[in-house]
């Protein structure tokens, strides 16, 4: 397994991986921002010094970046605090990494596209119409200047299927369990992708020395109001309690991109990668909210 550091380690995505690659090398680097963890080292990506973490020496090949603002309303409404993160210190950190002579690797987003037509392959033209787009497609199209190894891997709505976990299905369990009002939309499509299908493709992407983008989601293409009503049913609830809306009738929603689904054809053809079928995770949150 490529010695990868991960900066971004205390996050949704970033524990994932680094529970991954500390199984083969226990010592793997992580970092945490504002969280003051042991285990991890502190680090900001707006003032990256990435040499201090010697990660030559200790013989690493690579760094990937979890470290983002990836809330779309927040990049709106503080669109410079956000770039600082996202393109700014981002940037300066992977020219680091590539000075270093390390291979960057930076997670991007369906959020690039427009999502008019939904379907976009590794190559598709992007066109975000959201700030939080914008600034990860100015990475993107920055990257290969800054390393001809560069790795973008681009994911959908990634969900983990632990109580509490705060991810699309568990919050959806959660919210219907509570009686919360619930508004959907049934003009929103993406790829929900399991975390730890997510992980196991990043390890076959560098296994099999993949480079530029490479999109990485499941095959599934769902509507939001379909997961949600899909996870009613596991609930043994009424989906009808869920109010189907258009996205766009939300006036915090304008600019989103409906229809967001991806292909993966890059990944497809270099390994064989698994997908869990989104309706078996939803049995399996379920089963977290049921009594007994
Ligand atoms: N999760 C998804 O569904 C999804 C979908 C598409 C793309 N992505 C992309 O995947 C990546 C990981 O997403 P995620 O969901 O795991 O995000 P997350 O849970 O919000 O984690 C963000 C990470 O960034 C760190 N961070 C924030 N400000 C920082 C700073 N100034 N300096 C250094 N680190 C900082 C946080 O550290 P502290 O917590 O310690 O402050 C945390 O480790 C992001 O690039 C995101 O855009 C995610």
């Amino acid at each position: 397994m490529t010695k990868t550091a991960i900066i971004g380690a205390s996050g949704f995505v970033g524990r994932h991986l680094l529970k991954a690659y500390r199984r083969a090398h226990p010592d793997t680097i992580g970092t945490s921002f504002s969280q003051a963890r042991a285990d991890l080292a502190p680090f900001d990506i707006r003032k990256p010094d990435l040499a201090s973490l010697k990660l030559r020496e200790k013989g690493y090949q690579a760094v990937l970046v979890t470290s983002a603002k990836p809330n779309i309303g927040y990049c709106e409404q503080h669109k410079e605090e956000a770039y600082a993160v996202n393109v700014g210190g981002m940037l300066e950190l992977l020219r680091q990494a590539a000075g270093l002579g390390l291979q960057p690797i930076f997670l991007s987003t369906d959020y690039v596209f427009d999502g008019v037509t939904g379907g976009y392959d590794d190559d598709a033209p992007t066109r975000p119409g959201t700030e939080y787009g914008r600034q990860k497609e100015a990475v993107e199209k920055e990257l290969p200047r800054i390393a001809a190894n560069h790795l973008v891997i681009r994911l959908s709505k990634i969900y983990g299927v632990d109580k509490g976990d705060a991810t699309l299905l568990d919050d959806f369990a959660s919210s219907l369990l509570a009686g919360k009002p619930l508004s959907v939309a049934t003009d929103q499509v993406f790829s929900p992708t399991f975390v730890d299908d997510l992980v196991a493709s990043i390890l076959a992407i560098q296994e099999k020395g993949l480079r530029g983008v490479v999109n990485v989601c499941s095959p599934e293409a769902w509507s939001r109001y379909d997961v949600a009503a899909g996870m009613a049913k596991e609930l043994g609830l009424d989906p009808a309690r869920i109010n189907a809306i258009k996205l766009h009738s939300l006036a915090a929603m304008a600019g989103r991109p409906l229809n967001t689904s991806m292909k993966c054809s890059r990944l497809a053809a270099a390994s064989k990668p698994a997908f869990t079928p989104l309706r078996d995770q939803m049995r399996r949150v379920a089963a977290n909210w049921k009594p007994g």
